[in-house]
């Protein structure tokens, strides 16, 4: 019988967590529990900078990109020491169930609390999408909507212009968001942290473009592409003879009021990671395969190795030429 939780958001925010501590809150008070909000993630945790969450608590919320929780990356957590005392810090204010929201690094601390004996929960929130074990993570849909906007703001003046734009969005390690952006505005290019840049093999394509009279070229980036924006723009402008900017999308994508997908998937979650708790699940990842919600233990995973999307690519390569 659990009587009290607790939930935080970790790592970077992520627009839709917002609706997931919502569905988090009300699905949890209205079972009965008492629900304890932790502010700042696992920083907050060792601050013990709680606050009850109540019903108003999460009133006028679930449109709001970031989170009222605030978030951190947390250095003191990851030490064993940190993880003890966080774990030590539940137990004595008898939270019976955790509910963690955030990316890879959230979820491997739920992990590790659970290994210390603590019930924890783990739903994905990431604009990344770089958590393998589920199809999508919250905050994702809508990164790729705010950087479909600036794109498409982009085409315009680069077509005007007759210019070469190199537009870099966000993703050290995980191209997803430079993909689907890249299909999503009609790009000519694409760099991802996944595969070696063909940079020589994009100025062809430019080249012919521009042979045939379509001036207007943009190159998405993802942030962990072995070659620097100024390097690309160096080789593009030698080779093309064309006219390059190049623009840093930045934090601009992890800010914004989330997309109805990514509303509804973290109310969906939300309601789904209290369920959990209720049934007397610990140690579960949560996420969505073909549209059905389900879970997996952290261990599994979070074993799990992120893949590029090879379909993708190729449909990007397809419909880029
Ligand atoms: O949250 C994921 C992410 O936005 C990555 O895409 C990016 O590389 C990183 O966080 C930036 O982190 P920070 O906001 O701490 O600079």
């Amino acid at each position: 019988m659990i009587k009290k939780i607790a939930l935080l958001t970790s790592g970077g925010d992520a627009p839709g967590m917002n609706a997931a501590i919502r569905a988090v809150v009300k699905t949890a008070l209205k079972n009965e529990l008492e629900v304890i909000g932790i502010r700042r993630g696992y920083e907050g945790l060792l601050d013990q900078d709680f606050i009850e969450m109540k019903r108003g608590s999460v009133s006028d919320i679930l449109q709001r990109g970031g989170t009222m929780l605030l978030t951190a990356r947390s250095e003191r957590f990851k030490t064993p020491q940190g993880l003890a005392a966080g774990a030590e810090i539940l137990r004595k204010n008898q939270i019976d169930g955790l509910v963690v929201i955030g990316g890879n690094g959230s979820l491997c601390g739920a992990q590790k609390l659970n290994e210390l004996g603590i019930t924890t929960i783990g739903l994905p929130a990431t604009i990344d999408n770089d958590l393998a074990y589920t199809e999508a993570s919250i905050g994702f849909d809508t990164a790729i909507n705010t950087a479909l906007y600036a794109l498409g703001n982009l085409r315009d003046t680069s077509y005007s212009h007759g210019r070469v734009n190199v537009v870099q969005v966000m993703g050290r390690h995980c191209g997803d968001i430079a993909l689907h952006a890249a299909i999503g505005c009609g790009a000519e290019g694409v760099f991802l942290p996944e595969r070696e840049p063909d940079i020589m093999g994009l100025c062809n394509i430019i080249n012919k473009r521009r042979d045939l009279g379509c001036l207007l070229n943009i190159v998405v980036v993802a942030e962990g592409c072995p070659l620097s924006l100024e390097e690309i723009k160096a080789v593009l402008t030698k080779q093309t003879g064309a006219e390059v900017r190049t623009t840093v999308l930045g934090h601009i994508q992890r800010g914004g009021s989330p997309t109805s997908y990514d509303r509804l998937f973290a109310s969906r979650l939300g309601a789904y990671a209290v369920d959990l708790l209720l049934k007397g699940a610990s140690g579960r990842a949560c996420g969505i395969k073909y549209g059905r919600l389900v879970d997996f233990s952290f261990e599994d995973a979070l074993a799990i190795k992120k893949n590029l999307d090879e379909s993708l690519y190729e449909l990007f390569e397809l419909l880029s030429k």
